[in-house]
């Protein structure tokens, strides 16, 4: 059997190159204050790997994805292992375009500080008087871009980031830029509104998109799974404070709570976060989880 090594290994998940798909493979590892943790998540990577699937059917008539296949028949014999059962997802390779769109519906995070600081978000003017964790008037669209690996992601505006999409694609830059702004406000806006009909606040999230062969745009990577996007349980919110995560709560009071454990969790607070994922996932699609 021929074997595969991923090309790129990240904190979570692995990505290889099989013939001219790529095979993006969600683990069932997870991370949490910048620390991947010693255990892992049972079936973490697959709910995570099913929750794309959902959203990339459900956002199909807005813009056409990178997804191919999530049947393992129709990847390399190598992806047949048990390992890669439902974790996996064959995908159109595309030429990436190097912006990280984020759209924040809400005012959290490093966009809290920065309001606080000086009324603004990425250099967008912001309504006095916002308090922590509020709805914004409109999704607001703050890209960054890629930073090597270790340094942190820089916030651009628009016109910053068209400059560095100009010399990946000489004479699209502004074009690119603008395309991708607008796709993900409206990716954004028709899933957080649903998902708001199914208890979870999407607060803000990242999409990466790609040029296809015949140049068209095409949304890639991951979609509005928890590792990419801030959900937050409709239940109990309240502007004016912080909001629990709706994944990783449990795993951050705990970490939180016992700075001397190395980042080893004990088996209680792994199956309650288990327990959340396969609640967010049947929430959203409606579908009991299973592999
Ligand atoms: N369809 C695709 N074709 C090629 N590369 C892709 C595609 N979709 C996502 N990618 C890339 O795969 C990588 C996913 O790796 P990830 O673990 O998220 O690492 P990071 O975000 O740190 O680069 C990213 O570099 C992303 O841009
Ligand atoms: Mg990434």
């Amino acid at each position: 059997m021929k074997t595969y090594k991923p090309f790129k290994s990240g904190k979570v998940r692995e990505v290889y190159e099989a013939d001219d798909s790529i095979i993006m493979v969600a683990t069932d590892r997870i991370s949490a204050f910048d620390h991947i943790l010693k255990n892992k998540i049972t079936d973490k990577g697959a709910i995570l790997t099913q929750m794309s699937r959902f959203w990339f059917d459900f956002t199909s008539d807005i813009i056409p994805n990178h997804m191919l296949s999530v049947d393992n028949a129709d990847m390399p014999e190598y992806f047949q292992q048990e390992e890669f059962q439902g974790n996996s997802m064959k995908c159109k390779k595309l030429h990436m375009i190097p912006m990280e769109c984020i759209v924040r519906g809400y005012i959290t995070g490093s966009g809290w500080e920065s309001y606080k600081e000086n009324g603004t978000i990425c250099g967008i003017e912001l309504p006095a008087g916002l308090q922590e964790s509020e709805k914004l008037p409109e999704p607001i669209f703050t890209p960054s871009t890629k930073a090597e690996l270790g340094d942190h992601d820089e916030n651009v505006s628009l016109e910053q980031g068209a400059k560095v999409l100009e010399k990946e694609f000489p004479g699209h830059g502004q074009e690119y830029a603008e395309k991708i702004r607008d796709y993900t406000i409206a990716i954004y806006k028709k899933c957080a509104e649903y998902a708001l009909t199914k208890g979870i606040i999407i607060a803000d999230t990242k999409f990466e998109f790609g040029v296809d062969e015949d140049g068209n745009i095409v949304l890639g990577d991951e979609v509005l799974t928890p590792d990419s996007s801030r959900f937050w349980p409709l239940a109990g919110y309240e502007k004016g404070k912080s909001q629990p995560s709706y994944d990783k709560q449990f795993v951050r009071d705990w970490l939180k709570a016992n700075p001397d454990s190395d980042y080893q969790l004990p088996q209680d607070i792994i199956d309650k976060t288990i327990a959340k994922y396969k609640e967010a996932y049947e929430l959203l699609t409606g579908k009991e989880f299973s592999r």
